[in-house]
């Protein structure tokens, strides 16, 4: 079996696992997670999304969220779903962005009012933009395997979407099961074509755990070459526009399978395991 020796692990939490939150919760008890987060030995954290904030009232206090992790000094990454997005993340000085498109069209209609293609236009001018700020781009390749408005997702719309990001240069390639329906096989033949296609992209896997098949869905993209995944602590999240779907696979879980298996996360598992508890009590659904 391929273990690779180290993998990195991006925390999600303060992101998607808190923008579906139906009850509000206060810019403080946010900070609270991400210094607590910081503490645990996470390289890089999504924090912030400069989605608008009637589509995901959640994350309205983001400018602040981001001047919080500029003090800390911690390498977080914001979402920027439009061009007004990108320019929020610049005047704060965010680090990192996350473009995301996905690879359904209805997907994309109901999560950001547009089409593939058209997103995929602006996303040209918000690349070369964030490119002149020197800001890191990842790119978010959502519903990648099935999506709970069209059903079955081909590999040909994962690719069309795939090809573009991979023209454009952004540094790493983010696959995501976002709604959870994906399976090991799916997963270890998705990513295999896509290494095949285009070798020297990064990738990182991204996985809800609708179904319970997150973490199996790891050691599939495992065999596939992939060495970066997202979590969530205590599995928190979900999209607000992919109903039915739950949170990430859980950051505790994920790296107690990968410590037993000799992989390195850099991560204190035991400073982890003290978080959860917070990190769940914010939330109505774990
Ligand atoms: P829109 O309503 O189509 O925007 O929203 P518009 O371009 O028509 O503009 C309407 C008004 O909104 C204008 O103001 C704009 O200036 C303003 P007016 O001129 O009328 O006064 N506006 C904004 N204001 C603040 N921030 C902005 C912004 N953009 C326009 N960014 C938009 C388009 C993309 C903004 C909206 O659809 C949106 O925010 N969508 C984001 C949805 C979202 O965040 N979904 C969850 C994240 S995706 C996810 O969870 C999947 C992921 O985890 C990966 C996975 O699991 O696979 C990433
Ligand atoms: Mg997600």
């Amino acid at each position: 079996m391929n273990i690779p020796s180290e993998v990195e692990i991006i925390e999600v939490g303060p992101r998607d696992g808190l923008q579906n939150e139906p009850n509000p919760i206060t810019t403080e008890q946010k900070k609270e997670l991400i210094s607590q987060l910081s503490k645990t030995g996470i390289s890089r954290m999504e924090t912030a999304s400069f989605a608008h904030p009637k589509w995901v009232p959640q994350m309205a206090d983001s400018e602040e969220i981001a001047n919080y992790c500029n003090e800390l000094g911690i390498t977080y990454v914001a979402l920027t779903p439009n061009a007004k997005a990108l320019e929020r993340a610049i005047q704060v000085k965010a680090p990192q962005i996350a473009l995301f498109i996905g690879a359904s069209s209805e997907f994309n209609k109901k999560n950001i009012n547009k089409t593939t293609s058209e997103s995929l236009i602006e996303c040209e001018s918000m690349v070369t933009r964030a490119k002149d700020a020197g800001m890191f781009i990842r790119a978010y390749i959502s519903m990648a395997f099935t999506c709970p408005y069209q059903g079955h997702v081909s590999f040909d719309e994962v690719k069309y979407v795939c090809d573009r990001f991979v023209g454009l240069g952004v540094d790493e390639i983010d696959v995501g099961d976002t709604n959870g329906q994906a399976n090991p096989k799916m997963v270890y033949e998705r990513f295999s074509r896509l290494r095949d296609l285009y070798p020297d992209a990064t990738y990182v896997g991204h996985f809800h755990d609708t179904e319970k098949m997150a973490l199996a869905n790891v050691i599939a993209a495992m065999q596939a070459g992939v060495t970066k995944f997202d979590s969530s602590i205590g599995g928190l999240g979900g999209c607000p526009y992919s109903p039915g779907a739950t949170g990430n696979v859980a950051t505790e879980e994920l790296v107690n399978m990968l410590m037993r298996m000799g992989c390195e996360t850099q991560i204190n598992y035991q400073e982890l395991l003290k978080v959860s508890p917070f990190a769940k009590s914010l939330s109505s659904r774990v």
